[in-house]
């Protein structure tokens, strides 16, 4: 068990902090966070969870078609192959050494979860069932499709997580509920030694000293009006690696998933195209065969996300206001669906009012995913760069997960990598945890004039007493990105974007804040987040304002092609309390982790080319 101890309040302050000592606290637990809390757990590091919802609520519960991995159960497949079709997925910006790490590792990890005890779908023979998904291939992108997303009929993240929270009760991870992290404690040397929270249940606040912090806070979705991310998905841990003045990677990229359901955002699975559904115009065409004749409906979905959108904009969108496509899965066979897709048609049912049996899902690309977030390399460590070392590391703090940018997705995510990534590189951690945090040494005891820093910025929130309310300018900041940073962009639009996201910020320091209290205070609970997604919204468009190429999800009208000469780089952004963003730039890790000799892959056929699926 941890030492826990209620800490005499420091000169004057007006909160009293209850102290918790660990060795490693987790911040976040969705796959990532569970699987590095398990990780950690399973070697006997004292270990804290802390999260903002109860575990199994997380984010990643919402994670439908499966999570990739080479088994080759449904025929011949490679983690070569999976290798390959990542770093393309990417458009040559993701870190070939994660990328090799985790295609290598992911069988293993999937195994390591079918043993922990998710409950995989079967296949006759009795093997863990795969489904193709969107540019998953064969043959180094030669082959036909391959079925390699290893699925738990359409609930896979559900079935992840019940798991992984079970596992790691069984280890002694303990868990703190509820708990909402407000900042980073960092020391002059630059370590971080934990993180001070908020008990949104009781009002208690919470200073977790650690010799390893991890950051498995998830996404930030929620930056746009229209998301499938949860209300939840609010950068929380990238808005405190901002205020301590680190950088964020690559936020420009942010992925639109084809088949979020029209007018509600949901969810569709990429699932339903690998089991044979498609998208058609108000022609009723198969569009897809036109703009991606080999792969087609399984293209890449930044590939897919554009397509649509250029249907819609021609005149060929779906509805009386033609603005969105049709997704097909009637002629699909009832036991299919039954069995493979049961949730999706539930969700149909409920948001759209379809049945799936008879009728199309009427869909539409949907923020669904950042590929950037908090530099940092395969083994969790958390970069803060310089010019002389790009892959400097923060001493004591580590990130996993959509939070992180290690970068196994690059400029694009392939479906079903993220389940991957978060496994394999939540188990990463733990690893690299196991390895570095010295299980002898004394917690760092806290440093009171940062937590009275933390504690005065969150004082200063929740009496807030300007005239905007919290919603109205998350609002303003949800259409703004929604409006000027979109599928397409193009130097005006993100110049706008830039001049309103930047307006906004100023106007942060005339929130209201109505609910004084210090219990299940959702106002001021949302304005702490506010203020986080607010990190990542600027960082997003003056990132994609810089970028003067097109690549994955950045597609500028104005600059259609891919530039490696210039632009094959990663975006670092900080962002000051005034709301001042700064860019560097750090460099693409190009060199695998084994050579073809000792069983790697061929240079040559990850050497960058053109992206046609
Ligand atoms: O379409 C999906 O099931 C989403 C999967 C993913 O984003 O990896």
């Amino acid at each position: 068990m941890a030492a826990k101890s209620a800490a005499p309040a420091s000169g004057g302050r007006a909160y009293q902090l209850v102290d918790h000592y660990h060795d490693v606290v987790v911040v976040g637990a969705g796959g990532a966070g569970l699987r590095a809390t398990l990780g950690m757990a399973e070697q006997g590091l004292r270990t804290a969870c802390v999260t903002k919802v109860f575990p199994t609520r997380s984010h990643t519960v919402a994670a439908q078609g499966g999570i990739a991995a080479s088994l080759g159960n449904m025929g011949a497949d490679h983690w070569q192959w999976h290798m390959y079709d990542t770093v393309k997925g990417s458009d040559w910006l993701g870190d070939i050494d994660t990328i090799e790490y985790v295609t290598r590792e992911a069988p293993r990890a999937v195994y390591e979860l079918e043993h922990y005890g998710v409950p995989f779908s079967r296949t006759e023979a009795g093997k863990i069932y795969q489904r193709p998904f969107g540019g998953m291939t064969s043959e180094f992108g030669e082959g036909p499709p391959v079925a390699r997303t290893c699925a738990a009929a359409d609930r896979t993240g559900h079935a992840m997580l019940h798991t992984l929270y079970g596992q790691s009760l069984r280890h002694n991870a303990e868990f703190y509920i509820e708990y909402f992290a407000i900042d980073l404690m960092m020391d002059d040397d630059g370590r971080c030694t934990g993180v001070i929270a908020w008990n949104l249940d009781d009002g208690t606040l919470h200073r977790f000293n650690a010799k390893m912090t991890v950051l498995a806070t998830g996404g930030y979705g929620r930056t746009y009006f229209s998301c499938t991310s949860a209300h939840t998905c609010t950068g929380d841990g990238n808005g405190m690696v901002a205020r301590a003045g680190l950088p964020l990677q690559d936020m420009e990229f942010v992925q639109f998933h084809p088949t979020g359901i029209y007018g509600a955002g949901c969810l569709i699975t990429e699932g339903v195209r690998g089991e044979g559904g498609y998208l058609t115009n108000s022609e009723g065409e198969r569009f897809m065969e036109r703009y991606a004749p080999s792969y087609k409906d399984l293209a890449s979905r930044d590939v897919v996300s554009r397509c649509m959108t250029l249907e819609i904009r021609e005149g060929r969108g779906v509805g009386p206001k033609k603005d969105h496509i049709h997704l097909n899965l009637s002629h699909l066979a009832p036991e299919v669906i039954h069995e493979r897709l049961p949730g999706i048609a539930e969700s149909a049912r409920i948001f759209s009012g379809v049945d799936v049996t008879r009728e199309p899902i009427p869909v539409l690309p949907t923020v669904h995913y950042n590929m950037g977030g908090i530099p940092s390399n395969y083994w969790g460590e958390v970069l803060n760069p310089t010019k002389a070392d790009p892959d400097r590391t923060v001493p004591g703090l580590m990130a996993a997960g959509e939070a992180a940018c290690a970068s196994l997705h690059g400029a694009n995510r392939l479906g079903s990598n993220s389940l991957i990534d978060l496994v394999v590189l939540g188990r990463a951690a733990a690893i690299r945890a196991g390895e570095v945090v010295d299980r002898a040494a004394k917690v760092p005891e806290p440093d009171e004039k940062r937590s009275d820093e933390i504690l005065a910025r969150f004082d200063r929130l929740r009496h807030a007493d300007g005239g905007t309310p919290t919603a109205e300018l998350r609002e303003k900041m949800q259409r703004a990105m929604q409006e000027d940073a979109a599928v397409f962009r193009t130097q005006e639009s993100l110049e706008a974007g830039c001049k309103r996201i930047s307006q906004i910020w100023a106007e942060l320091g005339d929130l209201k804040v109505t609910d004084r209290s210090l219990i299940w205070n959702s106002d001021l609970a949302e304005t702490l987040e506010l203020e986080n997604l607010m990190a990542c919204a600027i960082t997003t468009v003056y990132g994609a304002e810089a970028r003067k190429e097109s690549r994955g999800a950045q597609a500028r009208e104005d600059f259609p092609d891919r530039d490696d000469k210039n632009w094959r780089k990663h975006t670092l952004a900080t962002v000051d309390a005034k709301g001042k963003v700064k860019l560097s730039y750090r460099p693409v890790h190009t060199d695998p982790l084994t050579t073809l000799d000792e069983g790697g892959i061929d240079l040559k056929k990850i050497a960058p080319k053109a992206r046609v699926y």
